[in-house]
């Protein structure tokens, strides 16, 4: 019997670097994006349109947009936080856009200077503009368990921001524990409630590794039904918006993770490998070194 599928985003070149304190060149980022390409990936997100008072490493976005190897097959995804973000997007043909709210006041306030109610109808015209060029729209949802600054989330508000996403065109909502802090339990509290209001395998899971539970959070959403999961490779990254987060779940750990389990990804491990060793090197071995998450 052919194993089931299990998708993995690559984030690492936007979630990844954007926290990187030393500046990294838009080639550096150009061949780690290249190298990504080979690996397997169906969409990586390689960009993020915001403002570069507020996050300065994501400056050169355009520039990675326009110098990397288009492989076909790939989609190449960017943040856009409004219709600034989204001109630019467009400008520097990202074939898929991602507008990035928040379930929790706190959170929302700090990153995006801007209430959850607010955000919402920030991206309503970009969706509407981008339903008129059937361009894709990701919807990310952060804080799904737990604020940095608002404590513990109720998993109703996630339920209500994703389904206020889906509604307005999102074709995937992409829940993030932006702090790295949720449980299996908190996982599973919080997916129950969405999986009310959007459809599971409109759903993906977007978590940070900061107390080592990714693996173990991904575990629990596999059982829900979830089938899509954020990584960046290497294990770069945090977010700059969220004191104490630390990187995303590394891609070779997921990887092999779900090869254990008998899932297929179609990813190239070796070429994984490679990519992985350019971030580190990128990042002065900062990054959680591949693969080592899991044995
Ligand atoms: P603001 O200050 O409220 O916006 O920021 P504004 O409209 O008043 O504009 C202020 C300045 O920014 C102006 O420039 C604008 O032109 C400029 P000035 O006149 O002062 O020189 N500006 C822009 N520049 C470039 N691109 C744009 C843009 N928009 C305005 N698109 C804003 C509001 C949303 C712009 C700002 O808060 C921002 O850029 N925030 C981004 C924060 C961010 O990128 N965080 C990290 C990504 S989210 C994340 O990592 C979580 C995720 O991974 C999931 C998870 O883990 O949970 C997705
Ligand atoms: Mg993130």
């Amino acid at each position: 019997m052919k194993a089931e599928r299990v998708e993995i985003f690559e984030v690492g070149p936007r979630d990844g670097l954007q926290n990187e304190a030393r500046e990294i060149a838009v080639e550096d980022k150009i061949a780690l994006v290249d190298l990504l390409s080979e690996a397997g990936f169906r969409r990586i997100e390689v960009a993020s349109f915001v403002s570069p008072r507020w996050v300065p490493q994501m400056a050169g976005s355009a520039g990675v947009l326009a110098g990397i190897k288009r492989a076909p097959g790939v989609r190449y995804a960017a943040l856009t936080p409004n219709m600034r973000g989204y001109d630019d997007a467009l400008m520097a043909k990202a074939d898929e856009i991602a507008v990035f709210g928040s379930a929790s006041e706190g959170f929302s306030k700090a990153n995006i200077n801007a209430t959850v109610a607010e955000s919402l109808e920030r991206f309503r015209p970009l969706l509407a503009a981008a339903r008129h060029i059937d361009l894709p729209v990701r919807g990310y949802v952060s804080c799904v368990t737990d604020c940095p600054f608002d404590g513990p989330t109720p998993p109703e508000k996630v339920a209500e921001v994703a389904d206020a996403l889906f509604a307005m065109g999102c074709y995937e909502i992409s829940l993030g524990d932006t702090l790295g802090q949720a449980t299996p339990a908190s996982i599973a509290r919080m997916l129950m409630a969405v999986r009310e209001r959007v459809p599971v395998g409109r759903l993906a899971g977007h978590y940070h590794d900061t107390a080592g539970r990714a693996l173990a959070n991904i575990d629990a959403s596999l059982s829900l039904g979830v089938r899509v999961f954020d990584a960046a490779v290497g294990g770069l990254g945090g977010c700059p918006y969220a004191p104490g987060s630390s990187g995303n779940v590394a891609t070779e750990a997921v990887a092999a993770h779900l090869a254990r389990l008998g899932y297929q990804t179609g990813l190239d491990m070796d070429r994984l490998a490679r990519a992985s060793a350019l971030a580190r090197e990128l990042c002065g071995g900062s990054a959680a070194l591949a693969g080592q998450a899991e044995g």
